[in-house]
């Protein structure tokens, strides 16, 4: 008898594999097509303690869409989970082998796992499902959901994120369904990297985490992927920092056209209509937080200098207005300007004379012109009183005399408005020279920040 019985064995598996099978044998033997609502709405266990253990594999396929408004973010994923129904098995020896079948969806019951950020969720519909003939049910999908992430976009457009995307349960807790990721998170940022598709966002690192959360009063056990992904910044370094850059530079070349003539005026306001469509342009990405990112920073202050030399350019031209219609350059003017910030700027005057010699000259100039005047007028009586007495060479004399007072007396007018006229000159040159190093140094410190924040 003993001997008998793997002769039995033998000689069935040999009758068995002539006899034809089709996968509906294995199906009519458990009765897995049949309408059943136990199978379909009942967690497949025989006894109730035992929890259902599906383990959960993932790979990402890629960022189909990141909404920095609105903070979400489209992913391509596909999403294993592996689950054992314990009344769905069979001996593959009795069916000619067959070791596992397709089984549709909707027939048995299915864990009902959802992504806890997901907001919403385009992924095709599953037909089947692997059954294995242990029991063990295998389900593929490919997601293509739409979750929240909140982003941190300070050093945008350098920027990485990291979004969570929370496997769990609804209604299921702890001790019905334990949720168990089946590979390492190494093996899934191997993998993930391999079909990553190649887009604005380049893959870096997938986390995963596994936790029990408390909530309602029970446990709830969740699987966390926790994707690393980081921006190719070069199409915003070439659309927006660069041009940037560049009408920064060319304003600050702008201060060195003539400030006479109003040109550099029309130019500067140009300058930043320019800049304010990059603004725009920035604004479209950037979300509603509490963190801006530097380069808004950024971008502010170097309109806000871009402003602040427009003011600077209307003031001098107004300056320059004034050297024509009033003189005199008011004295606290001439103290601070001249004197202490052309100190300060290292700028020498050495084309004028310091202020204490032009007020003086101005005085001695002012003093002068009364006495010269009278003079004039003395000797012009006198021509007209001594007029018959004197030889007509004395008289020519005379005249000559007159018409050389009169010059000098314009002379000295003349020389006099000019001098306040380049002293206005100087007032507005030493003003301008203030703003531009000013405008130099505020531009570089910025800079150095955005790099060093964006570098570290
Ligand atoms: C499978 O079913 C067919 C048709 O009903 C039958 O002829 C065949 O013997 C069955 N095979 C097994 C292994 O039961
Ligand atoms: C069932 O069979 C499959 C395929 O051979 C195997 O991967 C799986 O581990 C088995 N499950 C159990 C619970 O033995
Ligand atoms: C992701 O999950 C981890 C673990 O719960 C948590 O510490 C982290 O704050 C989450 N990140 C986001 C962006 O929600
Ligand atoms: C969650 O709780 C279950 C049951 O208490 C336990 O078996 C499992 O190890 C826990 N998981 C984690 C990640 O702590």
């Amino acid at each position: 008898m003993k001997r008998t019985l793997p002769l039995l064995a033998f000689l069935c598996t040999v009758t068995c594999g002539q006899d034809t099978c089709g996968y509906y044998n294995v199906t009519d033997r458990i009765g897995v097509l049949e309408p059943s609502p136990s199978l379909v709405n009942m967690r497949p266990v025989k006894d109730w303690r035992d929890p259902t253990i599906v383990s959960v594999d993932m790979t990402f396929r890629g960022v189909l869409d990141m909404d920095e408004k609105l903070q979400i973010m489209t992913t391509l994923m596909d999403f294993e989970m592996i689950w054992e129904n314990q009344f769905l098995s069979w001996n593959p020896e009795d069916f000619c082998g067959i070791d596992r079948i397709l089984i549709p969806e909707g027939t048995v019951w299915i864990p009902d796992i959802h992504i806890s950020e997901m907001t919403e969720d385009d992924s095709l519909d599953v037909l089947y499902m692997q059954l294995y003939y242990n029991g063990t049910i295998r389900r593929t999908r490919t997601l293509k959901v739409v979750t929240t992430c909140p982003l941190d976009l300070y050093k945008f457009p350098f920027d990485t994120q990291k979004c969570n995307l929370t496997f769990g349960m609804s209604m299921n807790t702890v001790s019905d369904v334990l949720l168990i990721p089946s590979s390492s998170a190494k093996e899934v940022t191997l993998l993930s990297l391999e079909e990553f598709a190649k887009s604005e966002w380049i893959l870096k690192e997938v986390n995963i985490m596994h936790l029990n959360i408390s909530k309602y009063g029970e446990q709830w056990n969740k699987v966390i992927y926790q994707v690393l992904i980081r921006r190719a910044p070069v199409l915003y370094v070439i659309n927006l920092i660069i041009p940037a850059c560049l009408l920064v530079l060319v304003d600050v070349a702008s201060m060195f056209i003539p400030m006479e003539g109003g040109e550099r005026l029309g130019f500067k306001i140009t300058v930043v209509l320019g800049f304010s469509v990059l603004l725009l342009i920035l604004n479209d990405f950037l979300p509603n937080t509490d963190n801006p990112p530097i380069l808004g920073v950024f971008c502010m202050v170097c309109l806000l200098i871009m402003i602040v030399s427009i003011m600077d350019s209307i003031f001098i031209s107004y300056m320059l207005y004034l050297s024509a219609v009033k003189p005199e350059v008011p004295k606290w003017l001439k103290l601070w300007v001249l004197k202490r910030l052309a100190f300060v700027l290292c700028i020498s005057i050495h084309k004028e004379f310091s202020d204490t010699k032009m007020v003086a000259l101005n005085n001695k100039a002012m003093d002068e012109s009364p006495a010269l005047h009278e003079s004039e007028t003395e000797t012009n009586k006198q021509l007209s009183k001594d007029n018959s007495k004197d030889s007509p060479e004395i008289k020519l004399l005379k005249r000559l005399l007159l018409e050389l007072l009169m010059v000098r007396r314009h002379l000295i007018i003349s020389k006099k408005e000019e001098a306040a006229k380049s002293e206005w000159n100087l007032v507005a040159f030493v003003l301008d020279r203030f703003i531009l190093i000013l405008y130099l140094l505020i531009v570089t410190i910025i800079i150095v920040v955005v790099v060093l924040v964006w570098a570290i």
